[in-house]
């Protein structure tokens, strides 16, 4: 038996953080949302008025950002220099900004050091877009997630109304996914790709309980054991 990290990457809003953080409640994981990571950053520069470009400003941006994981009522929370940005890192404008901000290599080398300092705690389940290709290449277990894109955004709109934003209407969400998706598989540092050793899952009919069960037989004939 062992404590595996378990990569979950995909195209945007396939349902990765649900089954991430489902994963690691199930197994007693830790669990890590690399994407946060990245919207923390695009929030911080918006904040701040500075540009998604390279340069003295973005050296200095990153040096101030801390980002950490805690657990609040059961939940993972991200905190930016001890604060919870919350709903903000779901704004219009965090998701206009985060796939430049994301291809910019000093931005993807902080995050990648920070997030591989996170594995050194044994049992984790991270999600993102480069985990099983770039950031944890030897994870013993890799799930490569989409669904269909009008599935995706159906669930994103509910996910935002059901939070209190209002502000997006199905045809922007579908855009704004888009968008991401074409911009994450394009880029040249560590681009959205399916890592040869991943496995497939498209989940366009399955509900959180389905998804779960299927991910689980294959941490379990990977060895993981339940708490
Ligand atoms: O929840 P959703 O799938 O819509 O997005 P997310 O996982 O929060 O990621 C937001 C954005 O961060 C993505 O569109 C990518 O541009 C970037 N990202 C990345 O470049 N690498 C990762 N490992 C995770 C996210």
């Amino acid at each position: 038996m062992k404590a595996l990290t378990i990569a979950v990457d995909g195209y945007a809003s396939c349902g990765k953080s649900t089954l991430s953080k489902d994963l690691a409640s199930a197994l007693g994981y830790r669990y890590i949302d690399s994407g946060a990571m990245y919207r923390a950053v695009t929030w911080y520069l918006l904040q701040h008025r500075l540009e998604a470009e390279e340069g003295e400003n973005l050296q200095r941006a990153l040096s101030d950002i801390a980002i950490d994981f805690v657990t609040q009522s059961g939940e993972t929370v991200l905190l930016l220099n001890g604060k919870e940005p919350g709903l903000a890192l779901r704004s219009k404008e965090v998701n206009s900004m985060v796939s430049p901000v994301s291809a910019l290599h000093s931005v993807r080398q902080t995050m990648v050091q920070r997030q591989r300092e996170f594995a050194t705690q044994a049992g984790l389940t991270m999600d993102g877009r480069d985990i099983g290709t770039y950031v944890f290449p030897n994870a013993e277990l890799k799930i490569f997630m989409q669904s269909r894109p009008e599935v995706r955004a159906a669930r994103r709109l509910a996910e935002l109304q059901n939070a209190g934003d209002t502000k997006w209407t199905v045809e922007e969400v579908l855009v704004n996914l888009r968008e991401r998706d074409e911009m994450d598989s394009n880029r040249d540092f560590a681009p959205l790709r399916r890592a040869h050793d991943a496995i497939d899952l498209d989940n366009s009919d399955m509900n959180r309980e389905e998804q779960l069960a299927w991910a689980m037989d294959l941490a379990i004939a990977r060895g993981a054991q339940q708490p």
